[in-house]
């Protein structure tokens, strides 16, 4: 792996050249008047998220859902129609009954208000069998996220996107958009920052990734996903709680942002790493790690799968180095964490948790082990599962 470290203290460009912004403030950058009488749309928890996602322009150069042409070629051939990589459509679904009803600006609605709106440009029928098999390299429902692309509406709507106000939720205290992220990146004077995504709790193995980039690079950007998981994932407060936990007693502040990520998690294994990758560059960061079944789920990919499609792009033409590593866990032998590349003995001495192993022990009351994860971490995620539900 070659690792290029910029000479200049210029951030990386957004892909596109611009970092989008399509907030629009009520009372502001508009009369809220004028909405009155529009169709509402209700969006769902991930419509919700991909909207805030559009409108920071952490999916910059998108400036709304995809349309149909881009559609297709991001599933046929891994670009927007003008040839731009991009991985996953962001798009909008509706139940094919209601479709005519969305025409011109529609405001979209979450929870009951008003979020936003679409200015609807077309509307166009989903390839359910071709997205489920391009995107997800199954059509088996068992997939989460072949699960919820099923449980969508049969038309997409494309066209433009506003958002009044960015969504805080939970976290106000990581959630940072784009342009948030980049400020603290340029006031702290990284040159070079890698971008750690993740579902799950840092375990030790996720630690060591962070820490060996972090021998490479000014700064670490530990953006995890906080947006819709699947129910047996770890949920998103326990993981912050344990986030902060370990910053505190483990990593370099000065080097270290902990800023939230509010995607929702669609399983799509490698494609999902290319959209992770090119969503981070937005934010700022010049270097993403993709380990060990990167987005995964179950068995539907092969475990460096994730790092393989990176070829299929010319070198340089993603505008982010992507630091892969091998599986890594800790050896007994060796006393410290290894992977395949750095450990001489057999697996009889390494320490491997599944996460189902892991969920396991967790419901069992048990500890985990400090070789897997740190004590102050093990004890947010029994303190978690000890909680009555
Ligand atoms: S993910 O769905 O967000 O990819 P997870 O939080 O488990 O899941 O992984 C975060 C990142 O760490 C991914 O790039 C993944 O490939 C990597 N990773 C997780 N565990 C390991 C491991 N034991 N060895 C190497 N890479 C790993």
């Amino acid at each position: 792996m070659t690792i290029l470290l910029p000479d200049s203290t210029a951030l990386p460009a957004p892909l596109g050249g611009t970092l989008i912004s399509r907030l629009r403030r009520p009372g502001h950058d508009f009369d809220p008047a004028e909405l009155a009488g529009l169709p509402r749309l209700a969006l769902g928890e991930r419509s919700h998220a991909d909207l805030e996602l559009l409108a920071t322009g952490a999916y910059s150069p998108l400036r709304g859902f995809v349309n149909e042409a881009d559609y297709l070629s991001i599933l046929s051939r891994l670009r927007l129609a003008d040839g731009t990589p991009w991985s996953i459509p962001i798009t909008l679904p509706v139940a094919r009954e209601d479709a005519a009803r969305y025409r011109g600006r529609v405001v979209l609605t979450f929870a009951g208000q008003d979020v936003g709106w679409i200015d609807v440009q077309e509307a166009y029928a989903a390839r359910k069998a071709l997205e489920a098999q391009e995107v997800y390299r199954t059509a088996d429902e068992a997939h989460p996220g072949v699960a919820a692309l099923y449980a969508g509406g049969d038309v997409y709507l494309a066209g433009e996107v506003a958002l009044f106000e960015v969504p805080r939720g939970a976290f106000p205290r990581h959630h940072r958009t784009p342009a948030e992220v980049r400020e603290v990146i340029e006031a702290r004077g990284w040159r070079s920052t890698v971008a750690f995504q993740t579902r799950n709790p840092i375990h030790r193995a996720h630690e060591y990734l962070q820490k060996v980039a972090l021998e490479l690079v000014d700064g670490l950007l530990l953006h995890p996903l906080v947006g819709r998981t699947k129910g047996d994932d770890v949920p998103a407060e326990t993981r912050v709680r344990a986030y902060e936990v370990l910053l505190q007693g483990y990593y370099p502040q000065a080097r270290t942002l902990l800023s939230v990520y509010p995607a929702a998690m669609r399983y799509a294994g490698p494609r999902e790493a290319i959209l992770h990758a090119l969503s981070r560059r937005n934010y700022g960061v010049t270097h993403f790690i993709v380990g060990r079944d990167h987005a995964g789920v179950g068995n539907y990919y092969g475990t460096y799968d994730a790092q393989e499609i990176f070829s299929a792009y010319a070198p340089g033409e993603l505008g982010i180095q992507i630091l892969k590593f091998e599986h890594t866990f800790y050896c007994n032998a060796c006393g410290q964490l290894v992977s395949p590349r750095t450990c001489p003995h057999d697996a009889s001495h390494h320490l491997v948790l599944s996460g189902t192993k892991v969920r396991e022990k967790l419901r069992a009351g048990e500890a985990l082990p400090s070789e897997f994860t740190r004590p102050e971490v093990a004890e947010v995620l029994r303190a978690a599962y000890a909680e009555p539900v």
